[in-house]
């Protein structure tokens, strides 16, 4: 396995991104090249992607950068998890050909001026609390691809509206790279894994269980029959108490993120869900499948 920067060349006068393009420019054209891009902490949601990626490519490249852009001031950026010992060993594991530790310096350097914005899709549900989060994340995904020019790229699920919005640059910008969708993992209690659980207290660890029930109780009713979306939200929100502070809760199309009022049978919705427990930020969704 490959990491770059190479860890025992500490006075490289190569740049990182030098060394990648070398790296990628050595491989042959009939190669598929995967894309894993994370901000590390890894878990077993990561790990499907990787796996993913390892059956559907020749080559799999994982990254691992916590992206400054996508957090505001006020928010988690130096206490989110860093792993890197433990990444690394993951990667191993999971048969990773390169692992790019992505450093600030050289990704953005002094001067660093463009945006990639879709107002649309990103001023909505976690745009709405985080208004800077998806050009951030917009911006270092658009990065990572011209660095890498991967055939595949892994997103999962869990992160729904991020995955919409990366899908629509992908189409808007012409950029040819198959984004894959993998589905969500998640704790046995249904809780979806996320680098951020490990910082839920125990007590939080337990009513963060809450976000996963409703949705799933949302779900039981559509299975059902249920197509006003307004009922499912209202079934889902029965659950809450004044244990976790709910950000949003809403039944959307499934491609614009628009709100519905009525679900089409035939085209099915997400339910995507944003709260705060214990001082922990934590996302879900749920797909309703089209019956
Ligand atoms: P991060 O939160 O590390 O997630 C990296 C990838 O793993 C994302 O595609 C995310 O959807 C996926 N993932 C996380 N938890 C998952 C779970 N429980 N099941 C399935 N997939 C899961 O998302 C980011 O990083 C960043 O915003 C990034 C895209 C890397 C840009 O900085």
């Amino acid at each position: 396995m490959k990491i770059l920067p190479e860890p025992n060349r500490s006075a490289s006068q190569t740049s990182t991104v030098v060394q990648l393009r070398n790296w990628r420019r050595g491989i042959s054209a009939d190669k598929v090249i995967g894309l894993v891009p994370t901000m590390g902490a890894l878990h077993e949601g990561h790990r499907s992607l990787i796996r993913r990626a390892r059956e559907q490519c020749d080559l799999v490249a994982l990254t691992i950068f916590v992206n400054p852009t996508q957090f505001a001031p006020d928010e988690d950026f130096s206490t989110y998890p860093r792993t890197h010992e433990q990444d690394l060993e993951i990667a191993r594991a999971e048969n990773v050909d390169l692992v790019y530790l992505a450093n600030t310096e050289e990704l953005y350097p002094a001067g660093f001026a463009t945006l990639i914005d879709l107002p649309a899709l990103s001023q909505r549900l976690c745009g709405i609390s985080r208004p800077h989060f998806f050009a951030g994340v917009s911006l270092i995904v658009l990065k990572l691809f011209h660095l890498f020019e991967p055939d595949k790229t892994y997103f999962g699920e869990k992160d729904y509206q991020q995955l919409v919005i990366i899908e629509q640059m992908t189409r808007d910008l012409d950029l040819d790279v198959e984004i894959v969708r993998c589905p969500i993992v998640r704790e046995p209690d249904g809780l979806a894994l996320s680098s951020r659980n490990v910082n839920l207290s125990a007590a939080a660890r337990e009513d963060a269980q809450v976000l996963s029930r409703s949705l799933f109780l949302a779900r039981q009713r559509w299975q059902a029959g249920e197509v006003i979306a307004t009922h499912l939200r209202e079934e889902a929100l029965r659950s809450y108490g004044t244990e976790v502070d709910l950000d949003y809760l809403e039944v959307l199309d499934r491609d614009s993120l628009e709100p519905l009022v009525y679900i089409q049978p035939e085209r099915g919705a997400v339910i995507c869900v944003a709260a705060n427990v214990g001082g922990v930020r934590l996302i879900d969704n749920i797909v309703l499948e089209p019956h």
